[in-house]
């Protein structure tokens, strides 16, 4: 044989075997199990990088979307009032699941901007708590998520746009939308196809509801302030039964504390607070978590997933997810008690 030849070939094997060990990776650690706090592994063997995450249900697969954490963790000088410890910003990853326990990575879909301190994607900026949603008249995949400089002072909130769920994501730009900071926040779409972005302002004292405009890339220029001087963070948003439910948390950096939802016959408020929607050991302190979003289960009657971020402050890609069912006591009040472990496909049956 050619040495050319002999040489490909020994690539093909290597990428053959590579694959066959994937594969066996995969079919030897099938998981069937959610087990929060615990480490958790994708389909390769390798540890979940999805934080602050986000979720998205399409055509019978859900993608995970979360902050793509660099390896080590520092503490930021710029920002001497709080316990600034922060990684690298690596853009934002992509998972994706047909039984939410075993998942796949995609790749980066969103990614950093290795060369130009000046963008908002440099990896010395701040992206977190990404969140997607389909636009069905522009056929547009469409993402926002909190984007800050390195002494979080920018308070803005980014948008990118793919055309495929697995990205790649396209950045369009930053704003304050309505002319407001923007922190933590999330995304949720209606069923009458209206979009909104959640999003704590005003030094995060404040919870603003921005409704977007209908491609979803703008805010439309009605919004509503919530929580007033209430500094609630880590917003999460549901409707359930011709209700819409908000669980946040309140302000305290990475350190975890007590859990909160509201209730509203509106998207855009009034929110009338209800308490902790958390029970069971450490429910004071929602599990060491705290909220990032719910997931509803495709086509499954009173199905929701509550998602958490359980943070390691000193090494934060090496923290934590923690998800659990929420039980409906009523048609406004919720618990989401503490497990140590449950399996999907028994607590909804079948999931897609
Ligand atoms: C939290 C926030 C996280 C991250 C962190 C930085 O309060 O929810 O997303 O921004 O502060 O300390």
């Amino acid at each position: 044989m050619k040495r050319q030849t002999i040489l490909t070939y020994l690539f093909a094997s290597l990428l053959m075997m590579t694959g066959t060990l994937n594969h066996t990776y995969a079919q030897n650690n099938k998981n069937s199990v959610i087990k929060s706090g615990t480490e958790w592994l994708d389909t390769n063997g390798h540890r979940i990088n999805a934080h602050g995450g986000g979720m998205l249900y399409h055509k019978g697969t859900y993608y995970w979307y979360g902050e793509y954490k660099g390896d080590s963790t520092y503490w930021n000088p710029k920002v001497p009032s709080w316990e600034c410890y922060r990684t690298e910003a690596g853009g934002v990853s992509c998972y994706s699941s047909k039984d939410l326990v075993n998942w796949t990575f995609r790749g980066v879909v969103l990614a950093p901007d290795l060369t130009n301190q000046r963008s908002d994607l440099h990896p010395s900026n701040v992206i977190e708590r990404p969140k997607v949603v389909y636009n069905d008249r522009t056929h547009q995949f469409v993402m926002w998520m909190h984007i800050d400089s390195d002494n979080y002072a920018k308070a803005a909130a980014g948008v990118a746009v793919s055309n495929s769920p697995a990205g790649p994501f396209k950045y369009l730009g930053s704003m304050r939308p309505n002319n407001a900071m923007s922190r933590d926040m999330t995304l949720f779409r209606d069923k009458n196809g209206k979009a909104y972005q959640i999003c704590s302002s005003e030094e995060n004292r404040t919870l603003y509801i921005n409704e977007l405009t209908d491609d979803y890339l703008k805010p439309s220029g009605r919004f509503t302030r919530n929580f007033i001087n209430l500094s609630r963070e880590a917003p999460a948003v549901f409707f359930h039964n011709g209700k819409y439910f908000l669980i946040s948390s309140a302000c305290s950096g990475w350190s975890p504390n007590q859990a909160q939802y509201a209730v509203a016959d509106s998207m855009m408020g009034v929110w009338t607070i209800k308490g902790n929607p958390c029970s069971g050991k450490d429910a004071d302190i929602t599990f060491y978590g705290q909220s990032n979003y719910v997931l509803p289960i495709a086509g499954k009657k009173d199905a929701f997933i509550a998602m958490f971020d359980r943070w390691n402050k000193k090494d934060l890609i090496n923290s934590r997810y923690i998800w659990l069912p929420i039980l409906f006591k009523s048609n406004n009040v919720i618990d989401i008690p503490w497990q140590e472990s449950w399996n999907p496909s028994i607590a909804f049956r079948r999931v897609n």
